[in-house]
This record gives structure tokens, C-alpha cells and sequence, in this order.
């Protein structure tokens, strides 16, 4: 088991370490995934720090992930933005995913905002859609918060009845509406499944019954950290491709890179809007 004095002293030894390098305190945190990357280079004058230089950190791995922090200013926010993710397919433990949230959360972060490239499970949707995330299924695997609990950072056993926080997505659906995205955005579940591989027609027949709207690999383990370090998150999908099985063709990593290419502009002009308003 971990010993929770030596994850707590690892932690603030690399937010001492990277507040040192940075000109301000960011107020909202971004993990970009796979789709959103670019959103990084819109800011002007960055301050880039390699996650392979922060004491401690995990290194990231998928592909499509540059593996840094990016300081600066979005909507004229201070925000610090994730471009690099960690997933549990690379092969870290569930517990391990807990601490890039907790170290935003120490550097002063008040807000989170989520987005991943995710399937599309319902067929009145269609891909390119974009999801915001009203709350989350995750049976399978261990919670990012298990074994040593961090009493500095949150209690034992958190509320997760309100993950995505309501005003957040109401926020967000009245910016998708002001931009003219409203018949593309949507609300709903995102249903977790570990990948890598993508899921059977079998499994997303499942997923449908269970109640899930989209599928994908990433996200749970961030908003149920952030929720139990009290900090409100805003959680975006960016529907790359129909689920399997909803669609004639196989699925593949080009789609949902291509399709992430081409909906991305939407979806980061949506995020900056909404930045603008927090
Ligand atoms: N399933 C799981 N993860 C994903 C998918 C999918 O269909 N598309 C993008 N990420």
C-alpha cells in the first residue's frame, strides 16, 4: 500500500517545484484529451514545463499526447492546461491516476475542465456531436481514491451525486446555444470502459441498456478526484465515431484522430467562450 505521508510529501515537492516557474496562479485547469490538443498552442506567450521535469510525476505515454503543462492565459483566464493525459490502458494503477488532479488542486486551480474524444452509444446523435458530461457509470476496476487516503485533500468516502457540477453544465449549454451549437451539443452519460481495445457490439448493446450515451477511456478517474478534493469540473466528449457496431465500418485510431481534427475548432471555440464567462 502507499503510505499516504510520502504520496503527500511528493506532491508538494512538485507544486513547489512548478511554482517556482510559473508568472501566476492558474484558476482553471484543462486535461485536454486526444481531440483537444491544439486548444494549448492558442496561448500566447506559454510557459511549457515537460511532465518528464516535475518531481514525481507520471510520464505519459498515448499517442497524440505531448506530455506537458502549458501556464498562461486563455479568455485571459490564468489557466494551466494538461496537453497529455495519463489512462489506465498505459498500464498505471487506478490509484495512480489520482494525482495529476491533486496536484492541480495544490496549485490553486478552482476549476476543472475535462475533454475527451469518446463514442457516440445513441443513435438519435450522430458523431462530430459533442457531449457535455451530466455524470459518469464506471463498474469496472478500482477507484482512483483507493487505499491511502489523504485527510488534507478530502474525506474518505466523497458524495459523488453531483460530479459535473450543474451550474457548470448550465453554463455551458446556454455558451453552446449563443454560439449556434445548440442541435450538436448534448447532455448525457459517459459510460467508462479500460480499453484499450475498443468495444464489442455486444458490449455497447450493454452500455446502451445500462444507460450510457457515450463510451471512452478516460475522464472518471479525474472527476471523481476532483470531486473529492472539492473542486467543481466541467466534462466535455467530443463523439469522434459511432460506437461499434452502430456503424458499417470498423473503428481505428485515424477516425477518431481525423474526426477529432475536424469537430476540434468547434469544440475549442466553445471552450474558450465558456472560459470567458468564469
Ligand atoms: N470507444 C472508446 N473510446 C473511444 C471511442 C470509442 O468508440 N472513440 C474515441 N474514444
Amino acid at each position: 500500500m502507499r503510505d499516504p505521508e510520502k504520496l503527500w510529501a511528493d506532491l508538494q515537492e512538485a507544486a513547489h517545484y512548478i511554482q517556482t516557474k510559473i508568472p501566476e496562479k492558474p484558476e482553471v485547469g484543462l486535461i485536454l484529451g486526444s481531440a483537444l490538443g491544439p486548444l494549448a498552442e492558442q496561448i500566447p506567450h506559454p510557459v511549457r514545463l515537460a511532465y518528464q521535469d516535475v518531481p514525481h510525476m507520471l510520464v505519459s505515454t498515448a499517442p497524440g499526447h505531448a506530455g506537458e503543462f502549458v501556464f498562461g492565459r486563455l479568455a485571459d483566464k490564468p489557466v494551466v492546461v494538461m496537453s497529455g493525459r495519463f489512462h489506465y490502458y498505459e498500464g498505471y494503477d487506478f490509484e495512480d491516476l489520482a494525482q495529476p488532479v491533486r496536484l492541480l488542486k495544490l496549485l490553486g486551480v478552482k476549476t476543472l475542465i475535462l475533454t475527451n474524444a469518446a463514442g457516440c452509444v445513441r443513435t438519435d446523435w450522430q458523431a462530430n456531436d459533442i457531449m457535455l458530461i451530466s455524470d459518469h457509470i464506471k463498474l469496472m476496476g478500482a477507484s482512483p481514491l483507493r487505499g491511502a487516503n489523504l485527510p488534507q485533500l478530502g474525506v474518505r468516502f466523497p458524495d459523488s451525486s453531483t460530479i459535473y457540477t450543474p451550474q457548470l453544465r448550465t453554463l455551458a449549454l446556454e455558451t453552446a446555444a449563443e454560439l449556434g451549437q445548440s442541435e450538436t451539443t448534448h447532455e448525457g452519460v459517459y459510460f467508462f470502459m479500460p480499453g484499450p481495445q475498443y468495444e464489442t457490439p455486444a458490449e455497447i448493446r450493454a452500455i446502451q441498456l445500462l444507460g450510457g450515451d457515450a463510451v471512452g477511456m478516460s475522464t472518471v478517474t479525474e472527476a471523481i478526484t476532483a470531486a473529492q478534493c472539492g473542486l467543481p469540473v466541467l466534462g466535455l466528449s467530443l463523439l469522434t465515431n459511432m460506437a461499434a457496431g452502430l456503424s458499417s465500418t470498423a473503428l481505428s485510431e485515424e477516425e477518431v484522430t481525423l474526426s477529432g481534427q475536424a469537430s476540434g475548432a468547434r469544440m475549442a471555440a466553445l471552450l474558450q467562450a465558456i472560459l470567458a464567462k468564469l
